[in-house]
């Protein structure tokens, strides 16, 4: 998932704007809380590209419910441990 390879590349997850491969992030508090079993929103990101966030797949009802919980909640908003 983007969580994890934002951990496994060492990815700097305290600024606000981030760089994950061509992939433009603005890192709200990106954390692991629940390690990914959508219990949390410790790993809310926002795309900064629409176009890329087009392609990902729809978020689930499930992470849907979680995002509603995310501070600073944005039409482009994912929880990255659903992004893969
Ligand atoms: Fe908890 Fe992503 S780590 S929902």
């Amino acid at each position: 998932s983007m969580l994890e390879a934002a951990h496994e590349n060492d990815i700097e997850l305290e600024g606000p704007l981030s760089r994950l491969g061509t992939l433009h992030l603005r890192i709200t508090r990106l954390g692991r809380a629940c390690e990914g079993s959508l219990a949390c929103s410790t790993c809310h990101v926002i795309l900064m590209d629409m176009e890329y966030y087009n392609k990902l797949d729809d978020p689930t009802d499930e992470e849907n419910d979680m995002l509603d919980l995310a501070f600073g909640l944005t039409e482009t908003s994912r929880l990255g441990c659903q992004v893969i």
